[in-house]
């Protein structure tokens, strides 16, 4: 990276995302789950800091943290900018909070040097963008995008609180969501450690996020019967866990089968089974597992779910089990980021003196519900390894600083007229 003298201060972003990675689960750094008392304390801070840069600040109905910088046209609309402040358990200290923070110091940076905007500026955290205890992402994204539905508000989390009533509990309102929903938005953009290793490899400062993998959650239920694991002898039993193991398996190699065809990205994962009773001496009665897939191509994930119904059913009979219920969690389709935006993020790394590339997201982000209602666009910074979703993630100082920079130079320019984006 050749950029010195960037437009905004290295340092002290550094030194806020250092501090809100303080707040964590002290047994399992890095965690601040969506909902939980931590993640409160998380907002309670990002607020203060919010307005410690003269962000006017408020809690939307979708439970998103909003600081708010007026621009002189108001009615040019507004740039929203930022990330999520959630982290998966045993996360990292960037994913989603790099977004947050950068987002903060490009507001503070504007002030700095005197740079009135016309459009009014947001600086955004998203609530839950992780999946939640509720076994949804991006919460408050779909909110603003009018995609958060009655029947996801009605999911159930620990303790059976619904999704709805903790929505509240965070300072949002589900009786208001149709105000959450954004019309204003004339552009949103957002930093995100790239969560692979390309940018590293190749030595390349900046990723301009083209496309981003649609995302399918689909949550399976075993059920076999539960037994007496001293007593029942192994011909008699309908062990549910050992039917999920074997899915496990076939959601792999039904994945593997569609990769290696060409048909573009496309992973599937179990990473979440709950196993009932749970109990060492009782034969497993009932499994819900819940798959992750994610493709480039839509057409690719219909294949593999139409694939999926049709062979796992005799999966479980095979193992002695029924697999009794198939349901959605979720289901959003690959985006694109806003041309003209990603053309806007390519002159500023240039005239940064910053290397870029395009790139594939395999991982999902509050981006892709912003793109159903704005020009939304997104830049990725290296990131250690690759490594993310864990405690060893880690990215440079002087790159986020460098990503940061060059969404300070996208907003002047869209600012100034200079993107002529699709959507006018
Ligand atoms: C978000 O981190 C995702 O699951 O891709
Ligand atoms: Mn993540
Ligand atoms: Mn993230």
């Amino acid at each position: 990276m050749k950029a010195s003298n960037l437009p905004v201060d290295e340092a002290r972003l550094w030194s806020d995302l250092m501090a809100l990675a303080q707040i964590t689960e002290p047994n399992r750094p890095y965690t601040r789950r969506s909902f939980t008392p931590l993640f409160l304390e998380g907002r309670a801070w990002l607020k203060q800091r919010f307005e410690s840069a003269g962000l006017t600040t408020r809690i939307d109905a979708g439970g998103n943290l909003i600081g708010r910088r007026p621009g002189a046209k108001p009615a040019s609309g507004t740039i929203v900018i930022g990330s999520h402040s959630d982290t998966v358990p045993s996360g990292g200290r960037f994913d989603g909070t790099a977004g947050v923070l950068a987002a903060l110091e490009v507001a503070r940076a504007l002030d700095e040097r005197g740079q009135v905007l016309d459009h009014d500026l947001e600086v955004i955290d998203c609530l839950a963008e992780e999946v939640s205890a509720f076994g949804l992402s991006c919460v408050g994204s779909r909110a603003i995008a009018g995609g958060l539905s009655a029947d996801m508000l009605a999911y159930v989390g620990p303790d059976g609180e619904r999704l709805g009533d903790a929505l509240r509990r965070v300072g949002g309102d589900p009786s208001r969501l149709a105000e959450a929903k954004r019309s204003d938005i004339a552009a949103f953009l957002e930093l995100h450690i790239e969560q692979g290793p390309l940018l590293e490899s190749e030595g390349t400062d900046i990723g301009i996020v083209e496309t981003i993998a649609g995302i399918t959650r689909l949550e399976l239920t075993i059920t076999g019967r539960a037994d007496h694991a001293g007593t029942t002898p192994m011909h008699l039993r309908r062990d549910a866990l050992l039917a999920a193991a074997a899915m496990v398996s076939a959601v792999r190699d039904l994945a593997r089968d569609i990769s290696d065809r060409g048909a573009g990205y496309f992973v599937a994962t179990v990473g979440e089974m709950h196993v009932e009773p749970n109990a060492a001496n009782v034969v497993p009665g009932s499994v819900r597992l819940v798959i992750d897939a994610r493709a480039e191509r839509h057409a690719t994930m219909e294949d593999f779910v139409a694939r999926l119904r049709k062979t796992m059913p005799d999966v479980a009979a095979r193992n002695g089990a029924e697999l009794s219920a198939i349901a959605t969690l979720s289901d959003v389709l690959p985006a694109r980021g806003d041309a003209a935006l990603c053309e806007a993020l390519a002159q500023a790394a240039d005239s940064l003196g910053l290397t870029h590339r395009r790139m594939a997201s395999g991982a999902g982000h509050d981006a892709m519900h912003f793109s159903r209602i704005a020009p939304a666009a997104m830049v990725f910074t290296p990131c250690r390894g690759g490594r993310s979703h864990c405690p060893e993630e880690w990215a440079e100082p002087g790159e986020l600083a460098a990503g940061a920079a060059a969404i300070f130079g996208a907003i002047l320019a869209i600012d100034r007229g200079a993107v002529k984006n699709e959507r006018g």
